[in-house]
């Protein structure tokens, strides 16, 4: 069923693609001329100190041999186009509106006064001794300071990195070490729905063995005593505090990498995804104003947090491209109550409010009321993204939040591809629940046999996309060996997803969920092999396989089998504080069967196709399993079976 887009959502629409015919033209030309098209947007959106004549330089047939590239002879400086540019025009709007764990606890800080805190911290990091080029590690809860932390070190050239606040100190230390840091950027305590984030304890538990780091910035969040190392650590207020308000930007190539983003993949650890400063920034900004179909007045709101892909491109880079006033949300949707983001649309007069479907399950599980005694009707857009939406919890999204009037952008992309890839354009495109539509003018996405082949018309398959695009992952960092293994070797000569997707006959893209060894956990993405790698550790295991299963408010949940080392006995709870302690808070294991064996061939290989069915409790549907080195083993993991 199709939902046509309300006719408020429709009128007075700021992006030019305001209807569907608009959007077949704009994506027509984009794959006409890519060159052409991207630049007339680079021009018009982005700030450039020396403005690009090149567009695309390499191709997905030449990534072998290096990073392709956007806009080669351009130069800039990101920020600029973030902030000073809008000083003359906006420098009294509200850039970022901060809510914080506490209900009412709001700063506003206006686009001049963002400005002049990221020239301060700039400067301070610039005296820290952080140079053009070098690494600087941002660990910190949702407080203005994180972006502003992210702004200066993209002023001053530097590339950052944001850990999320959950990972642990082995995480940490892992990306510290992995691109080299100089410095980390941290903060005392982080609060989360009153709890307390022991983020400097942790810093300082990953530093030990991490010889690149020689400072240690920490913003004080609250009055909670921290450790301290003299000579090491910086107060926040004392070294931007005291800082000049006054910092001329210089300007770099498009190509200068702006940031390092960890992401999990199917095997090893995650990697460092490089993203560089003109083609991401385009990137951001356009989908940033299209999809949501921005507007002067619109109070943004992104409730993601700053250490994911989601935090960087529609928090910080592409609302503030935009002059946009945005949101940072710094509780959790549950505090004091399952009513907060209502709330906070209410009192903030929200008018674009972009969520994960966890949140959104979950949320809808507490009823009605909490969002009935809340005046929403600012709201005109209402964005997802992370994960499949399940049909039920779009209606709920649709009809309960929404009340008809809002349309429903179902945003599908992946740290690698830098920003939204497939999705509705607000005034312009009629949804349906499930499916995130059609792609963005550039993005030419394709379904593809296992073998390769190009599936034409409606049909399922493996998810690639067949041209470059400005905003995509250049490579991983160190290793653009790795970048080109995992995303261009699967499929020849395309980018591919890892997601699998239906496209009906309307041209609609229905993504069917990850194909490969990746979960997906309540929008987090996580992989089977650090999963693994966490429970092996512990002594008395042996092996252990993990894979996902339907988890109706989670999306998945994480399954473990475990096989103990002969005559051990495996203590459950251990398994999970592995996880916990190597990977971090949101690492949890739901199910955990301790088996005698894994189903394997004959030459080793685990047999995870039929590891997944049974804990999707298809237990009965495993087909032949004779070619099994044990066939004995999968008869009594099936009867053992937690579903
Ligand atoms: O499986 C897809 C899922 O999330 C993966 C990317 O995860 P990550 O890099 O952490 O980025 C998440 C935020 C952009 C994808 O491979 N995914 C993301 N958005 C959607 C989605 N699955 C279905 N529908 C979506 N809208």
């Amino acid at each position: 069923m199709k939902y046509e887009v309300p006719a408020r959502v429709r009128e007075s629409a700021a992006t030019p693609i305001r209807d569907l015919d608009r959007y077949r033209e704009a994506a027509a030309q984009a794959v006409h001329d890519p060159d052409g098209f991207w630049l007339d947007v680079t021009r018009a959106r982005v700030a450039w100190s020396k403005e690009p004549t090149e567009g695309l330089v390499g191709g997905f047939d030449t990534i072998k041999r290096g990073p392709l590239s956007w806009f080669g002879d351009g130069e800039l400086n990101v920020t600029v186009s973030c902030l000073d540019r809008h000083l003359a025009s906006r420098g009294d709007k509200v850039a970022i509106l901060w809510e914080g764990d506490e209900p009412g606890d709001v700063r506003k800080i206006t686009y001049r006064e963002l400005h002049a805190e990221v020239c301060k911290a700039a400067n301070a990091l610039t005296e820290l001794g952080l140079k053009r080029g070098e690494r600087a590690i941002i660990y910190m809860g949702m407080v203005p300071e994180a972006a502003i932390a992210m702004l200066a070190c993209a002023r001053i050239g530097a590339v950052h990195s944001v850990v999320f606040g959950g990972f642990s100190a082995e995480a940490l230390r892992d990306r510290i070490r992995d691109c080299g840091a100089e410095i980390v950027i941290t903060q005392d305590v982080g609060l989360r729905g009153s709890k307390h984030i022991p983020l400097k304890r942790t810093t300082d538990e990953a530093l030990e063995g991490s010889p690149s780091v020689k400072k240690v910035l920490v913003y004080k969040r609250s009055d909670v005593e921290v450790p301290w190392n003299e000579g090491r650590d910086v107060w926040w207020h004392d070294a931007v505090g005291g800082a000049s308000a006054e910092h001329e930007p210089h300007a770099f190539e498009a190509e200068h990498p702006l940031f390092v983003l960890y992401t999990s993949g199917s095997t090893g650890r995650p990697k460092g995804v490089v993203h560089t400063s003109g083609g991401y920034l385009t990137y951001t900004s356009y989908t940033h104003a299209t999809v949501f179909d921005l507007r002067e007045d619109d109070v943004y709101a992104c409730v993601a947090d700053v250490g994911w892909i989601t935090g960087h491109s529609y928090i910080v880079y592409g609302p503030l491209a935009n002059g946009a006033t945005t949101l940072m949300f710094e509780s959790i949707p549950t505090y004091p109550d399952a009513g907060r983001y209502w709330d906070m649309v209410e009192r903030h007069k929200i008018t674009i409010f972009y969520t994960a479907p966890t949140a959104i399950r979950a949320l809808a599980a507490q009823g009605d009321a909490h969002v009935d005694k809340r005046d929403l009707s600012s709201l005109r857009v209402l964005g997802t993204v992370g994960e499949p939406i399940n049909p039920e919890a779009w209606e709920w999204y649709y009809d309960v939040v929404g009340k008809g009037r809002c349309n429903i952008v179902d945003t599908w992309w992946q740290t690698e591809t830098g920003g939204i890839a497939i999705s509705p354009i607000a005034p312009a495109t009629p949804t349906a629940p499930g499916s995130a539509t059609l792609p963005m003018p550039g993005i030419q996405p394709s379904l593809r046999t296992p073998e390769g082949a190009v599936i034409r018309g409606p049909g399922q398959g493996l998810l690639c996309i067949d041209h470059p695009w400005p905003g995509q992952a250049r490579t991983v960092w160190g290793d653009h060996d790795r970048f080109v293994a995992t995303y261009f070797s699967t499929i020849e000569g395309a980018y591919f997803t890892g997601d699998g997707c239906r496209r009906d006959a309307d041209g609609y893209h229905w993504i069917t969920g990850r194909v490969d060894d990746v979960l997906n956990v309540s929008g987090h993405r996580m992989g089977t092999a650090e999963f693994e790698a966490a429970i092996v550790s512990v002594d008395s295991v042996a092996e252990a396989a993990v894979v996902g299963y339907p988890h109706d408010l989670k999306g998945q949940g994480v399954y473990a089998y475990v096989v103990a080392q002969e005559g051990e006995t495996v203590d459950l709870t251990e398994l999970n504080q592995a996880c916990r302690s190597q990977i971090g808070a949101h690492a949890k294991l739901d199910k955990i069967q301790v088996v005698p064996g894994l189903p394997k061939t004959r030459s080793g290989k685990v047999m995870r196709r039929i590891l997944r069915k049974i804990a999707e409790g298809r237990g009965d549907e495993l087909g032949d399993t004779s070619t099994l080195a044990d066939p004995g083993v999968v008869d009594v993991i099936r009867e053992g079976a937690l579903v």
